[in-house]
């Protein structure tokens, strides 16, 4: 099949049966299989970096992660991990209030995170390690979420870019993250449900408000927002094919049963957020019986 920008397929899962034989629940997957602009490598860098800050600040005004803590404090602490590799980092996504808050409830002095991306912004990256006073570092280099370097150490946290890969690909995430015994977490706000697209366009004007309190000041980012919207429109656009790409709760349990050995705890479901709920998936390996 071609994979025009607009063109609709169904992601049949093939495997039904595991190799004891026994019938696995089948999951249409009835994703859209769109590419989002943001995430093309033709896409000009000071956009895609306009796009990703604009993000972070709508989406930090709109408490979006917050219900999430007390899972991810749990997770951590049973993975036993020191620090947090923080994949598809945009423009770090919520770390500078989240870093204090899972410190808090883990009663824990300090957690170190590292950022990465495959199109780092390192003015946002260089931000963050700032304001963190050092907390928060960065790679500089590209890091592709599916190819971790090993030298990578830590809990694997995604936030609203999970639906980036195909199942294929997000089964593949989740299995290295299991071969190398690495917790994972997969945060998403877009969800294929009616109310979370119509609230994309609260992304859109957010955009719009959200300029003036992004740092480093860039004059390039209020022409492409206030001038020729360019910025604004992307995110809106999307923030839509986002939530038609996004994986719910049944899919994710799929994605989970295809990873062996099945020696992790695996907690997925969704939370209630101010606007819409999170969807969450956290994995880490099972504790050994005493
Ligand atoms: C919607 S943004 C999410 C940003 C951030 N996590 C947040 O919540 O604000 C998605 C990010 O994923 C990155 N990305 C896309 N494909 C990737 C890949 N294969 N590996 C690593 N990063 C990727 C993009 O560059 C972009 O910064």
């Amino acid at each position: 099949m071609g994979s025009s920008l607009i063109e609709t397929v169904v992601d049949e899962i093939v495997k039904t049966k595991d190799e004891k034989g026994n019938t696995l629940q089948k999951v249409n997957m009835n994703r859209i299989k769109l590419s989002e602009i943001h995430e093309q490598p033709w896409f000009p860098k000071t956009l895609r970096d306009g796009l990703t800050d604009e993000l972070q600040c709508v989406f930090k005004f709109g408490k979006v992660y917050e219900p999430i803590v007390p899972r991810l404090a749990k997770a951590i602490q049973a993975a036993g991990a020191r620090g947090v590799v923080d994949l598809c980092s945009g423009a770090g996504g919520p770390w500078t209030w989240l870093r204090r808050s899972l410190a808090q409830q883990m009663n824990s002095e300090q957690i170190e995170i590292c950022l990465t991306d495959k199109f780092p912004n390192i003015a946002a990256f260089e931000r963050e390690k700032e304001v963190s006073g050092g907390a928060i570092t960065y790679c500089r280099d590209s890091v592709d979420a599916s190819k971790i370097p090993p030298s990578l150490d830590g809990f694997r946290v995604l936030f609203t870019s999970f639906h980036h890969f195909s199942p294929d690909e997000a089964a593949a995430i989740l299995q290295d993250a299991v071969d190398n015994r690495r917790g994972i977490a997969v945060f998403e706000a877009a969800r294929r449900s009616p109310l979370t697209i119509l609230l994309t366009s609260i992304v859109f004007f957010g955009g719009f408000l959200v300029v003036p309190l992004i740092r480093p000041f860039r004059a390039s980012l209020l022409f492409w927002t206030y001038l020729i919207p360019v910025v604004p429109f992307v995110l809106w656009l999307d923030g839509v094919i986002s939530c038609l790409r996004s994986y719910p709760p049944a899919e994710l349990a799929e994605l989970v049963s295809r990873v062996k050995p099945q020696d992790y705890v695996w907690d997925i479901g969704e939370v209630r957020g101010l606007l819409t709920p999170v969807t969450y998936m956290l994995g880490y390996p099972a504790p050994s019986p005493k």
